[in-house]
């Protein structure tokens, strides 16, 4: 376990605060704000407690350069609505300027630095830039579970200098990811979807070790149908992870289900021409965009009765609002089942959104490519660099 924020004495001090608020912009505002409500338990919990706090966070992947778009301000606005107090936005997060604005912070004071990723030395973690950024704190606090997979000045440099401890978010994902990694109820069930295996070949390896079934969907069935030599027409494949998809399948037996019907689409459209077909009837020029009716009913019977589920991927191209069934009809289906269901990666957090039911899911992840690796069992460096209990 890791030391959290209820273990230090935050009063009169200076507490830096890494935060991922790398939420999608359009037109120079915040479009998603799930991940910056996402950090409010402990931005709250800390004002409440008297200290000084010290917000900083990478916007996109400016790539060690001052990019406008990139800048924070909109998220600064968004957070000031939210909290309901001033949010001091600064136009760097190292230097002078930075360090007067602290020295002049009162306990209840709210600062947000510049994107840290403005900064070449951010990602390559150069000492000396996190030494300047623990320089403006007496306490480092991470609770950025979105980017405790990178080893970056912010995350894992600045831990080298002061206390450091986990905030509320990200002792929530460790504690439903840890424990579905872990100690799962069973019977746990896993839904993955996506477009490629490749990308999920790790989770489906560590899942394999204590799944009860792993349903599989999205671009991912595919390569397994050819897999099964079954003709997929159209649809994409990786080619290069046939044998991965044919060892998957032996190793996996009977626990891995795939798809028995599709939707396929006359082409890659969301006004395409569609219909449902069995798997091995998909026509050569058509291409599948979803699970079909069918599948989803045979889905719903092994999730019923699951435990613990966790889901990581859509199951078909669920932006086009005709090959979006699949997806919604399997979050409408986990938002009313009796069981632990955890829910990560940014598609089906958003598909979880769209169809209305993130509240009826017991843990939706902020994490990406974080809580896929945390459920690899890697061992995420933002979180190792945390202080035991
Ligand atoms: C994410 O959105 O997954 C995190 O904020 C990490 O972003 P990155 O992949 O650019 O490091």
């Amino acid at each position: 376990m890791k030391k959290t924020v209820r273990d230090v004495e935050v009063e009169g001090k200076r507490v830096l605060v890494r935060v991922d608020f790398n939420v999608p912009l359009a037109e120079g505002q915040v479009t998603d704000d799930t991940r910056i409500r996402a950090a409010l338990p402990t931005i709250d919990y800390l004002l409440d407690h008297g200290a000084k706090v010290i917000l900083m966070s990478h916007l996109g992947r400016p790539k060690g350069k001052v990019v406008d778009e990139l800048r924070l301000d909109p998220v600064a606005e968004r957070l000031a609505e939210l909290l309901g107090r001033p949010v001091g936005k600064l136009d760097d997060c190292v230097g002078r300027e930075v360090e007067a604005a602290v020295a002049e912070m009162r306990p209840g004071d709210v600062i947000l630095l510049e994107n840290t990723r403005f900064h070449p030395e951010e990602t390559s973690n150069d000492p000396a830039f996190a030494t300047k950024l623990a320089s403006l704190a007496d306490i480092f606090v991470n609770d950025a579970f979105g980017a405790a997979h990178r080893a970056h000045a912010s995350t894992v440099g600045v831990t080298e200098h002061l206390p450091s401890v986990a905030g509320f978010l990200m002792e929530k994902e460790i504690t439903f990811l840890g424990q579905a990694l872990a100690a799962p109820h069973h019977p746990f069930v896993a839904l993955l979807g996506g477009a490629k295996i490749s990308s999920k070949i790790g989770v489906i390896d560590k899942l394999l070790t204590t799944v009860d079934g792993l349903l599989i969907g999205g671009g991912m069935a595919n390569t397994f149908f050819k897999a099964q030599g079954q003709g997929v027409g159209q649809s994409l494949v990786e080619d290069d992870s046939l044998d991965v998809a044919s060892e998957t399948l032996e190793r996996a037996g009977d626990r891995l289900v795939l798809p028995v019907d599709v939707v396929v689409a006359d082409r890659f459209d969301a006004e395409a021409n569609l219909k449902v077909v069995p798997v091995g009837q998909v026509p050569a020029d058509w291409l599948i965009l979803d699970i079909g009716p069918e599948t989803v009913e045979l889905y719903k019977q092994k999730l019923a009765g699951a435990r613990t589920v966790v889901w990581n991927g859509p199951m078909g191209v669920f932006e086009f609002p005709r090959f979006a069934e699949g997806t919604f009809a399997i979050a409408r289906f986990l938002a009313d089942l009796e069981a632990i269901t955890i829910v990560g990666g940014g598609d089906v957090v958003a598909a979880v959104g769209q169809a209305g039911v993130a509240d009826r899911i017991a843990h939706v992840s902020t994490g990406g490519g974080a809580s896929l690796e945390f459920l690899e069992g890697k061992s995420l460096p933002g979180i190792a660099a945390l202080e035991d209990k």
